[in-house]
């Protein structure tokens, strides 16, 4: 498969990274997992280790381990040690760091073929921004000191989920076919981080987004990466099945539990024993069903309708929904206690457009995958549609980029896809725009940035951007982002503390 326009590198089935676009033409290339080879062509596990002054002992610690280990002494030498076609553990000795210098690490902490682990004093993590850099974009950390042998146990492991996902990977080309996510912005990488994390536990996940964003999406790559991922993922939508029928499709019924039940069927609770429940617009489920379904989560265990043993269920559920649950809570349409229970972990699906370059790159992604639906040949997007690409603000997110670009490869009478085609030609014009407008709209997308790398937690967006929690919140009024935050006091987000999800 070939690309007109930029390089697409897949790192699984399900999260695909695209790089930015490269200029000149280039193809699409699939990494796999390549070894380092010894002397003797034995194969050895790659690890780089970035410090100031690294440690002579644990070196040769590491490599009398069989650890091929590669020092940086800079953020520069890191980016030019880490190759992009393979997996590495990594080791972070962030003493001796200033905080400039991490913040220039962070384009290799945020490879995804490195598993990192932080060396960091004690004190160190009194330091908001080291703590961010930690929770971010390792595995785990450790305090010095620390023996040898605890550090090169660490790397094991994180090397070990590096490469499993590699794994995933390849034998998920075949298959990859439509279930594939783009994302290269700093938000789409936290959230493929977060994926990854919270496919290895068992605790319920809530993934809340605008209609369209993708949370069907992530809820299948979070199944297909968990252990679960042979069992069956089975989803309902809760909003579309009529509230009469929710109960028995749930939780199946017995043979003559009501006219008509000829025969016993099995919920889809039961149906997806051993796997994953995916609860599609769980703020349609109706208060009785909520109920059921708390008991449900609760013990364990489910009554068909009409029977009167208790079956014992495992399933691992993951919820959805494009409301604010917040707002039926306080209006008394959602129980608290049900939230709190799907909502250990919480995903956000950023919206298209506070996705940036990625909009494109998915644009061009889309056009590959369909471009087939017509008999023209067509290379790419006119400057006019790219223009109107950014500036238009996707309501229907990626689902209304996939259906305006595949009508668009219907319509085009060019080579390139044009603003027309795309039926946006009203956002292409080139508006004129006073200076002072154009600073405000960078102002206000720096803002929609920063809270979504953040989650909306408003002191780390605000140290991002360089100014005081009061400045920021005063700014988010005046951009009308004060409703889309809601509050920070939020269910603890997935990245939050999971560094000892590794432990
Ligand atoms: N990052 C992405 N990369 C590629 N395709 C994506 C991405 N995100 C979403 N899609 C595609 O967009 C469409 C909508 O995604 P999905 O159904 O998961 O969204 P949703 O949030 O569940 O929408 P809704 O709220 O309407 O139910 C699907 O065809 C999906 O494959
Ligand atoms: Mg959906």
């Amino acid at each position: 498969m070939s690309d007109d326009n930029g390089v697409i590198v897949r790192e699984s089935p399900h999260l695909t990274s695209a790089a930015p676009f490269a200029g000149a033409p280039s193809h699409l290339s699939i990494a796999h997992p390549k070894e380092v080879r010894n002397v003797n062509g034995q194969a050895e596990r790659a690890l780089i280790y970035v410090a100031r002054v690294p440690d002579d002992a644990l070196l040769e610690h590491l490599r009398s381990r069989g650890w091929h280990v590669s020092v940086a002494r800079s953020a520069a030498d890191a980016a030019r040690a880490i190759r992009p076609d393979a997996p590495y553990a990594g080791i972070v000795d962030v003493t001796r760091m200033t905080t400039r210098e991490l913040t220039c690490l962070e384009g290799s902490l945020r490879q995804q073929q490195v598993g990192w682990i932080a060396l960091a004093d004690p004190g160190q993590l009194e330091d908001g921004e080291v703590r961010r850099i930690i929770r971010h974009y390792c595995f785990d950390f450790v305090k010095l000191p620390a023996a040898s042998p605890t550090i090169d146990y660490l790397v094991g492991h994180a090397y070990g989920m590096v490469t499993l996902c590699d794994l995933d990977f390849v034998a998920g080309v075949a298959s990859a076919g439509d279930d594939e996510m783009v994302g290269t912005c700093d938000a789409m990488q936290q959230l493929f981080r977060t994926i990854r994390k919270v496919a290895n536990t068992d605790a319920t996940v809530f993934i809340s987004g605008e209609s369209g964003t993708g949370k069907e999406l992530t809820a299948v790559a979070i199944h297909e990466r968990s252990p679960r991922r042979k069992a069956p993922f089975v989803a309902i939508n809760c909003g579309a099945i009529p509230h009469h029928l929710l109960q028995s499709e749930l939780f199946g019924y017995e043979r003559g539990a009501f006219t008509g039940a000829n025969q016993r069927k099995i919920g889809r609770v039961e149906a997806a024993n051993g796997g994953t429940l995916f609860l599609d617009e769980i703020g349609d489920l109706p208060l009785e069903s909520q109920a059921s379904l708390l008991r449900f989560l609760q013990e364990g265990k489910i009554e068909r309708l009409g029977g009167h043993e208790s079956i014992p269920v495992d399933v691992r559920v993951i919820s959805a929904t494009h409301v604010d649950l917040d707002a039926a809570m306080r209006d008394g349409r959602f129980r608290a206690d049900l939230f709190h229970r799907l909502c250990v972990l919480r995903v956000d699906e950023p919206p298209l457009r506070a996705r940036g370059k990625d909009i494109e790159i998915l644009a061009h992604h889309i056009l590959h995958k369909f471009k087939t639906d017509s008999s023209r040949k067509i290379r790419g997007f006119a400057p006019s549609a790219i223009e109107a690409l950014h500036n238009y603000g996707w309501p229907g997110n990626v689902r209304e980029l996939i259906n305006r670009v595949r009508r668009a490869i219907v319509m085009a009478e060019s080579k390139l896809i044009s603003a027309e085609d795309l039926d946006l030609e009203q956002y292409s014009g080139q508006e004129a725009m006073t200076l002072a407008q154009a600073r405000e709209a960078a102002e206000k997308r720096a803002i929609e940035s920063a809270l979504l790398r953040h989650r909306h937690r408003l002191n780390e967006a605000a140290q991002d951007l360089g100014i005081s929690r009061v400045t920021l919140y005063r700014l988010m009024g005046a951009h009308g982002l004060r409703d889309a935050t809601a509050s920070e006091d939020k269910p603890p987000a997935a990245g939050d503390g999971d560094g000892d999800a590794h432990k």
